[in-house]
């Protein structure tokens, strides 16, 4: 039997494993999806272990997005500037470390939404390893300028700087309110990154932009998907502005990292429905 899973610590909260089984099941590949709960002090031991034969890949969670760039054989340029790889490809016996996390952003705003980011203004929030993947991406995507607010502005200039090398209008700012005014005057697409809302986070009752600032004709995209409608996207729902919830790029990377596994086209279908029923939804 072919083996394939999530690698991370913990990952009780993961729900990969039900929406990728039921995409391999669809395509009736026999492969099981793991959930490797692996503690770090294990980890050098798992690769060195891994039976390369049977082994499909992996997707790759926190927090092992860094320490897995020094464990696979080869890196695709994307996940090396990126710096962190989310999924892992056996290919032709050798690991390959790519990054699909900002990747699948992308191919859900574009073919779930129909947004396409070309040429647009981009407020995103936080500069952590989640926004770094999505900055790097929608530059790539041409777009007009990248304002990123950050509540550690030093985090949100390093990610600028980085970005400099071959971007769009960059400017890093600090999250909050005054700061935020101008960036919003003038705003095609906002990204939630920042643990903000999130349930058992730091801040699970707040929206990281005012509600009274949000914009009406702005599209607001929190990548949190627990709780399902987080303060952002209810205070953006008042507002009557369109929304984006955090489970469209959950399933598009691991749709991504499904097909880069097998060569088949992923089920997508198949694969939210997996995905609300293991959130219950
Ligand atoms: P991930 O890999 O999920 O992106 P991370 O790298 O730890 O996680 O980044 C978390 C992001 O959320 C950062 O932008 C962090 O801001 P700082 O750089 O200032 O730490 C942001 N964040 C987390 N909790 C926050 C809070 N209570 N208020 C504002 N920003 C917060």
């Amino acid at each position: 039997m072919n083996r394939i899973g999530i690698l991370g610590y913990p990952l009780s909260h993961s729900i990969s494993p039900e929406f990728q089984q039921a995409a391999l099941d669809h395509h009736q590949i026999k492969a099981t999806f793991h959930r490797w709960e692996i503690k770090p002090d294990k980890l050098n031991a798992f690769f060195e272990t891994i039976e390369i034969v049977n082994f499909l890949g992996a997707s790759v969670t926190i927090p092992y997005k860094e320490k897995c760039l020094g464990l696979v054989d080869k890196i695709t340029d994307s996940a090396h500037l990126i710096g962190a790889v989310n999924c892992i490809v056996n290919q032709n016996n050798q690991l390959v470390g790519h990054n699909t996390d900002g990747s699948g952003f992308i191919r859900a705003l574009k073919t779930k939404h129909g947004f396409d980011p070309c040429g647009k203004n981009v407020l995103l929030i936080g500069a952590g390893g989640a926004a770094k993947a999505i900055a790097y991406s929608l530059v790539q995507e041409q777009i007009n300028t990248l304002t990123i607010a950050n509540r550690t502005v030093s985090r949100g200039d390093e990610l600028a700087q980085r970005l400099k090398l071959n971007g769009p209008k960059i400017n890093s700012i600090k999250l909050e309110r005054q700061t935020l005014i101008n960036p919003l005057s003038n705003v095609d697409l906002i990204v939630n990154t920042t643990s903000i809302g999130m349930k058992n986070g730091p801040d699970p009752e707040h929206s990281p932009v005012p509600p009274d600032l949000i914009p009406q004709n702005a599209l607001i995209n929190d990548i949190v998907y627990n709780p399902i409608e987080t303060p952002l996207i209810k205070a953006a729902k008042i507002r009557k502005a369109p929304t984006i919830g955090g489970l469209d790029m959950l399933v598009y990377q691991g749709i991504e990292a499904f097909e880069l596994w097998t060569k088949k086209d992923a089920p997508e279908n198949i694969m939210y429905d997996a995905a609300k029923k293991a959130l219950g939804l």
